[in-house]
């Protein structure tokens, strides 16, 4: 941990009665609670005719809803203790609840606000203001807290998309920046927030084993895939707007990839890891159209929210190019989708060949190269794929893995935004998106945000179209 500034009093919630409240912000904050790390106020705040009581029995419902119903998807499942409700924990979240209910466009909803967080955490109270809301209504907020002087003694968590494009993002940035400095601005990217995604970081620099390999000189290829098994469900109109690239491209593989790639930070402060993903990040050239393939599942134009003519692509297959010393020469192929036949969040590093090859594979086929496969989701682990020799009289080679699963060796992780909310209560940005990160993402992928073109038609349950050579 590297907090940078104050530690939280009270936490504020925009938005605690949508949908990422309670899928997943309301159950990380149970865990924390159930841990002993969520001991300050949290005041909610949503335009809404509940009282606090109905709150109350809102986080009740998310928590049952989250843990009652592990499924085979996302972080829940691995977050925790068991999957009981503990009624003591339940009921400390509930104690600690509080609401303020109106528009975010009212500045008497601010007045109230600026009153309960004083008799929270008192009036000199630091409070960390989490803005689980539409991106359309980041600056209303921000600019709210300031007209009350909220934002003096104040951090301010914004949810992504943080833009939609590299102009927009700065120009949201710098609307920001008016009322907080820019250490006060905690850019959320959840995949900052899973241990396997930090994982990478500790495999990388906490062994030697891997670091010489971990060149142009070994190194052939990589592939970073995110499959997803279910398809855009009820978040149509938000999808629409947005698709594969700007949804989990831009922000969470590239930052995958940064840390994936990059040199070793001088330390583990947030502000090394910082700049070692931004020197990476700034070596990946702007993509090239001709290397993407675009897709849209059948059924996909049918969703509420969805434009009947949407040229949204819901399956993108990308290759990215490194200019630097490390990686120059060495592909690396993106693929991420919906409703494609599994779940999975999978790195596979492939090696160069041996020089000359002295035994041949099954078949008389040549011998595989050796492959490195680093597993985030489901089943953090990660396996070596090597080559043995097949039991028999013919020098013909086999592949072996030798593999661990981190969940049975070391046991279950936390929740992403279990992480992200300690730490944006004692104020570690090592796990938020800076904003020169961003720029360069954004930098990145500009060459194909909008192309107008149309995608390649799916099946859904299938691995989308053939991805560039
Ligand atoms: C979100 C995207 O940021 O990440 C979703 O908006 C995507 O479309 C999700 O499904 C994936 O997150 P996770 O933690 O389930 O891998």
């Amino acid at each position: 941990m590297n907090p940078t500034g104050p530690v939280g009093d009270v936490l504020v919630l925009f938005g605690v009665t949508g949908d990422l409240a309670k899928k997943m912000i309301l159950p990380a904050l149970y865990r924390l609670v159930e841990r002993g790390e969520l001991t300050v106020p949290v005041v909610g705040v949503a335009l809404t005719d509940w009282d606090v009581e109905q709150l109350r029995a809102h986080v009740a419902d998310s928590v049952h809803a989250a843990f009652d119903n592990t499924g085979d998807h996302g972080d829940r499942a691995d977050s925790g203790s068991g999957d009981d409700v503990d009624d003591d924990v339940l009921k400390r979240l509930q104690g600690l609840m509080q609401l303020v209910a109106g528009d975010y466009a009212d500045p008497a909803t601010f007045q109230r606000l600026a009153a309960e967080v004083a008799t929270q955490g008192g009036a000199e109270a630091f409070a960390v203001y989490y803005l689980a809301v539409p991106p359309s209504l980041f600056a209303t907020v921000a600019d709210g807290l300031a007209a009350v002087g909220l934002n003096d003694r104040a951090r301010l968590v914004v949810e992504k998309p943080f833009g939609h494009d590299l102009d927009s993002a700065r120009a949201l940035n710098a609307m920001l920046r008016k009322n907080y400095a820019d250490d006060r601005i905690f850019r959320v990217d959840h995949y900052l927030g899973k241990e396997p995604v930090e994982d990478l970081l500790v495999l990388r620099f906490a062994n030697t084993l891997l670091e010489p390999l971990w060149t142009r000189t070994w190194i052939d290829h990589v592939e970073i895939t995110m499959a997803e098994s279910f398809d855009v469900a009820d978040r149509g109109s938000f999808y629409d707007s947005v698709g594969t690239v700007r949804d989990v491209v831009q922000n969470h593989l590239l930052q995958v990839l940064a840390y994936l790639g990059m040199e070793a930070p001088s330390s583990d402060s947030a502000a090394d890891q910082r700049d070692a993903k931004f020197q990476l990040l700034k070596a990946v050239r702007a993509v090239d159209p001709a290397d993407v393939v675009r897709g849209q599942y059948t059924g996909y134009r049918d969703v509420k929210g969805v434009a009947p003519d949407s040229t949204t692509e819901t399956y993108v297959a990308l290759t990215l190019h490194i200019d630097n010393w490390r990686w120059s020469g060495v592909p690396v192929h993106i693929v991420a989708g919906k409703a494609l036949p599994a779940s999975v969040l999978d790195i596979v590093v492939t090696l160069r060949r041996p020089p000359r090859a002295l035994f041949a594979g099954p078949t008389d086929s040549p011998a595989p190269p050796n492959r490195i496969r680093l597993r985030l989701q489901p089943d953090a682990g990660v396996a070596f794929i090597l080559l043995a020799k097949q039991p028999g009289g013919a020098d013909v080679v086999t592949e072996v893995p030798i593999a661990v699963d981190f969940r049975e060796v070391l046991g279950p992780v936390h929740a992403p935004y279990e992480r992200i909310f300690v730490d944006a209560l004692v104020g570690d940005p090592a796990h938020f998106a800076p904003m020169d990160n961003l720029e360069e993402a954004w930098r990145i992928v500009a060459p194909i945000l909008d192309p107008g073109t149309e995608p390649l038609p799916y099946e859904p349950g299938t691995w989308g179209p053939t991805p560039p050579a």
